[in-house]
């Protein structure tokens, strides 16, 4: 069997990782593979290059194509291998709108009752303004468009939310994706993605994990894609699971295809835990960034069936995924400069013993490999997994092990976790 995997991040490596321990005997390509994809194929196209992906898996036999990153989604990669009879995993264009777009997905979940912050859209300064005159601080202000998760400002002052719709509205500093805006409520709780496989009708929710997005310890400093994750949370029990799929997974998958727009693919819900219960943040139409790489080592059942079904039409009815009892953390390796800008091309060295398998995988994501030697290429670089029956073990497991990879200026963050390990009671990780 030949699988195209579409990215290349750590993200996808991670999914590359996975599929290949579900399928040996296949052959992986990759579109501009990064160092770390050993032994798949480089396929020579962007992620954005959609029709000459499609006719490029058309003449090579490619039976599934799994879309790694939200922009060719929102682009319609998979209107356009539909159209040509392939299997693609990733939704259509319609349907990844609950991404691409924060006030269409806003205005659904508005429409069917579905638990998220207050909002409103504008796209005039002044009304905006009126109205965050009129609701005060602190209050959030979003870019509606992709703005490679930078278009959020979680505002303490009412003159930080001037400033926030002002640059959004008024200039150009976020392009197309700031000419809407939509000023939301502020929540307080704590945060959890959960990803769900979905035919379409059905939905299988997969193990909840939690992100670090701020670049510093203890959730300080701006946010960046991503700077660590773990999984499970222990947050997460089987009832708070059960009333997420009931009151948000379920009737966010039927509104979509009530409205016309079925969305077949992972739907990842970014959740805030309220005192009121869970609310959504977010909804992401792909696979999450780092928290792919701390959930997808604890599925010991198949990925690629589910994904293969979904990508053919087919159903997931009465799918079950089984879980390793153990827990999962990642810790990012970051280049100096990260979130801001960065110097790429310097040399990275990882010892042996780390690639060697067990319990630690390096996922790589911002890297490449030229004459043998392996060098940045990217803001994150690695994300270092580690498995352990804890996740305060596993924290202190990744973590070192990043200690042992070695680049300039490279930045991580050493408290993956701390929220689940103070939980557990267990000090520091
Ligand atoms: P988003 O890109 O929509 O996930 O937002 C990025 C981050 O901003 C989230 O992970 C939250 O930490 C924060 N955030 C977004 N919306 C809200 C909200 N309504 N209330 C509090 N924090 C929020
Ligand atoms: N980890 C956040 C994201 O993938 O959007």
């Amino acid at each position: 069997m030949k699988i195209l995997i579409v990215g290349n991040g750590g993200r996808e490596h991670a999914l590359l990782w996975k599929l290949r321990r579900d399928a040996p005997g296949a052959e992986f390509f990759v579109t501009n593979p990064n160092g770390g994809m050993r032994g798949a194929t480089a396929v020579p196209l962007a992620p954005g290059e959609i029709q000459a992906l499609a006719a490029w898996v058309q003449a090579n036999g490619v039976e599934l194509t799994v879309v790694g990153p939200e922009a060719p989604l929102a682009a319609g990669i998979a209107d356009h291998f539909a159209d040509r009879g392939l299997a693609v995993f990733g939704p259509c264009k319609a349907a990844a709108e609950i991404e691409s777009s924060k006030s269409f997905a806003k205005a659904l979940m508005k429409r069917h009752g579905i638990p998220t912050a207050g909002f409103r859209a504008f796209d005039q300064l002044p009304e905006a303004e009126a109205y965050l005159r009129e609701v005060g601080a602190p209050v959030v202000v979003k870019a509606s468009g992709l703005a490679a998760g930078k278009g959020v400002v979680v505002c303490e002052t009412l003159d930080q939310a001037f400033t926030a719709v002002r640059d959004m509205l008024g200039g150009t500093a976020y392009g197309t994706a700031g000419a809407e805006v939509v000023i939301e409520e502020f929540m307080r709780g704590e945060e959890l993605s959960v990803f769900a496989l979905t035919d379409g009708t059905d939905v299988v929710a997969m193990l909840p994990a939690q992100d670090h997005k701020r670049i510093g310890e203890g959730e300080t400093g701006p946010n960046t894609g991503g700077m660590g994750a773990y999984a499970p949370v222990s947050l997460a029990t089987p009832e708070l699971i059960e009333r997420i799929e009931r009151d948000i997974l379920r009737p966010t998958v039927a509104a979509m295809a009530e409205e016309g727009r079925p969305f077949r693919g992972l739907l990842y819900a970014g959740l805030m835990l309220t005192e009121s219960g869970p609310r959504v943040v977010e909804f992401n139409c792909r696979f999450g960034d780092p928290e792919t790489q701390v959930v997808l080592p604890l599925l010991r059942s198949s990925l690629l069936e589910p994904l293969l079904e979904i990508a053919r039409g087919g159903s997931i009815a009465g799918a079950r995924l089984e879980w390793d009892p153990g827990a999962a953390a990642t810790t990012v390796l970051a280049s100096a400069g990260y979130p801001g800008d960065y110097a790429s091309g310097l040399p990275v060295t990882i010892p042996a013993a780390l690639e060697a398998g067990g319990d630690v995988i390096v996922f790589h994501a911002g890297t490449r490999g030229e004459d043998g030697a392996l060098l940045t290429a990217g803001g994150r670089v690695l994300a270092v997994t580690a498995l352990a029956p804890t996740v305060a073990a596993a924290a202190r497991r990744s973590r070192e092990a990043a200690e042992r990879i070695a680049f300039e200026g490279k930045q991580l963050r050493r408290d993956i976790g701390w929220r689940e390990v103070a939980r557990a009671g267990g000090g520091r990780a």
